[in-house]
């Protein structure tokens, strides 16, 4: 650990905790000294998670959280108080990505897609906020997308629920300042990386383009979208938005506010 990213005694809740970015955020937070709760609607999943990091001698639970559910955020944050007594650091990484042309898609999917991420946020902090603000200098990390940043073909709902979530981060980080809490708030925006998002919902973006598909037509080729899309060819990997967000959650970040990180090898630099 060093003084870009540590984050000794912070109680950091990671959504989205059982897989991919958010597995490896709530590792490497706990790596960097925070007591992590990590949450995830799949159970059996986010309680590897937090097993890989008490195995490794960090501080971790697991929670069962629908991110969609109001009553739940409630309970989640009640919990944390009552069990760590504060929360410092909040990361909403929980998403989900259904592809599709505009003209396809069905306005239940289209709810489903906002509700899971971008209402997730919103819930998040409403709930969270009041006692981040309690509990001293806090920092609420949201996971968006270069989705966020462009509009993109086949995407159409999630780089609407992505570009939300980009401004609603900007108005959180202008609003506790405008309020004096001690709440600080940045949108991440990871361009192609390796996780199992590509083999969920999103593969619908690559229905019309099947030579991207592989695994039986089950998961889009990560390698041939990093081919055809990131400068040097290559996808991401979860550490590398994880290292991120460890900076943003720390105290070296004390003066970012209502800015982007944007971590996708130049993607959209060009
Ligand atoms: N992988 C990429 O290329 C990429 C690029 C840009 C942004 N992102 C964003 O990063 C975040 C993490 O994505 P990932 O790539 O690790 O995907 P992933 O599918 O591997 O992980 C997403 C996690 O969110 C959980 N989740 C889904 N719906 C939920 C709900 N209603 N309540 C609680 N948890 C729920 C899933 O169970 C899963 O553990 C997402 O917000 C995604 O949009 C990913």
């Amino acid at each position: 650990m060093n003084v870009l990213n540590d984050c000794s005694g912070k109680v950091a809740l990671v959504t989205g905790a059982a897989t991919g970015i958010g597995r490896s955020c709530a590792q490497k937070l706990a790596e960097a000294g925070a007591i992590v709760i990590a949450s995830d609607i799949d159970v059996e999943g986010v309680e590897k998670t937090a097993s890989l990091i008490t195995e490794a001698g960090g501080a971790a639970r697991a929670v069962a959280q629908d991110v969609a559910l109001e009553n739940i955020w409630q309970d989640v944050i009640g919990d944390i108080k009552a069990q760590e007594g504060k929360l410092n650091v909040l990361v909403n990484n929980a998403g989900i990505a259904i592809g599709g042309g505009i003209l396809d898609m069905s306005l239940d999917d289209w709810r489903r897609q906002s509700a899971v991420n971008l209402d997730s946020v919103f819930l998040a902090c409403k709930h969270g906020i009041p006692l981040m603000a309690e509990s001293g200098p806090g920092s609420i990390i949201n996971i968006s997308s270069i989705a966020g940043l462009r509009g993109a073909a086949g995407l159409a709902g999630y780089c609407a629920t992505k570009g939300g979530v980009r401004l609603f981060s900007k108005s959180v980080a202008a609003e506790c300042a405008a309020g004096e809490l001690p709440i600080r708030c940045n949108s991440v925006h990871p361009g192609i990386i390796d996780t199992d998002i590509w083999a969920r919902e999103i593969a619908g973006i690559a229905a019309d383009n099947p030579d991207m598909m592989t695994d039986g037509g089950n998961r889009i080729n990560i390698d041939m979208v990093a081919a055809a899309g990131v400068p040097g060819g290559k996808p991401g990997q979860p550490d590398d938005i994880a290292n991120g967000v460890v900076y943003l959650a720390s105290d070296a970040s004390s003066y970012v506010n209502g800015s982007e990180l944007v971590i996708d090898y130049a993607m959209t630099a060009r």
